[in-house]
């Protein structure tokens, strides 16, 4: 089980910054061979300063499909929808066609937008779908994408999506599973901010359980897992891990 490239950055918008440099570069050489690449995106808040820094990045948006990590069981219009974070800080600010960004149907019921998000990654991408690049965060309880602590789909290996009730926050979620995230040929975990140290300590850690932090699952990915972390997130972080 790898750990990954470990960037610690002082700030959230350094970290941010030096992930969108790394980030364009990879989609920049992927674009070099192949028409077109596939990138997979988190919701949430951090995401939105990858963003940022990405629209200063010149990337060729017309050649990258975009899709998404996880849906929270809400519809369009809802402040908590994901997509709609996700158009209002870069398909529209990019100018990024609409039909470029594959959004998670949220509205249908939970179950029926997973099956349609898993028929739509199987119709772009093929039975094996396998993204250039996957944008993850990971939550204070060391949750990644919707696969949050003691939900079995962690331990799943062969599906692609599934929608599960979080009762935590008494919401249903729609999530990638963790072989999609896996099979990414870059992994990307973008954790700023205290209230993600103790999570990203656990995370790092090669002796938590999985069922307890499940963003771990990140690390069995046999290609390129990076982090990038600001100091406050990466406080608990023993020494020999920081160097
Ligand atoms: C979501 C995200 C989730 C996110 C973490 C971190 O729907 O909430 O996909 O997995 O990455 O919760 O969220 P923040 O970036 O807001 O801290």
């Amino acid at each position: 089980m790898q750990r990954g490239a470990l960037e610690i950055m002082p700030g959230p918008a350094e970290a941010a910054r030096l992930c969108a440099a790394r980030t364009a570069a990879a989609l920049r050489e992927a674009l070099e061979t192949r028409e077109r690449v596939a990138v997979a995106l988190s919701g949430g808040s951090t995401p939105k300063l990858l963003f940022a820094a990405w629209l200063q990045e010149n990337l060729d948006w017309a050649r990258i499909d975009l899709f998404q990590v996880d849906e929270r069981g809400v519809p369009p219009g809802d402040p908590q929808n994901n997509a709609d974070m996700i158009v209002s800080h870069l398909v529209e600010p990019a100018s990024i066609p609409p039909g470029k960004f594959h959004r998670i149907e949220s509205q249908r019921s939970p179950s029926e937008a997973a099956l349609r998000y898993a028929e739509l990654l199987r119709s772009r991408l093929g039975d094996q779908p396998r993204f250039d690049l996957i944008l993850c965060g990971a939550g204070a309880d060391a949750h990644t994408a919707s696969l949050f602590p003691g939900d079995p789909l962690i331990e799943d290996r062969t599906g692609l999506v599934s929608s599960t009730w979080v009762s935590k926050l008494n919401q249903w979620r729609i999530t990638l599973l963790p072989r999609v995230l896996l099979d990414a040929a870059h992994l990307i975990g973008l954790v700023a901010g205290a209230d993600k140290a103790q999570a990203m300590a656990r995370i790092l850690d090669a002796d938590s359980p999985l069922h307890l932090a499940p963003a771990r699952v990140l690390r069995e990915t046999l290609n390129h897992l990076s982090w990038f972390l600001d100091t406050a997130a990466a406080a608990d972080l023993p020494p020999e891990i920081r160097a």
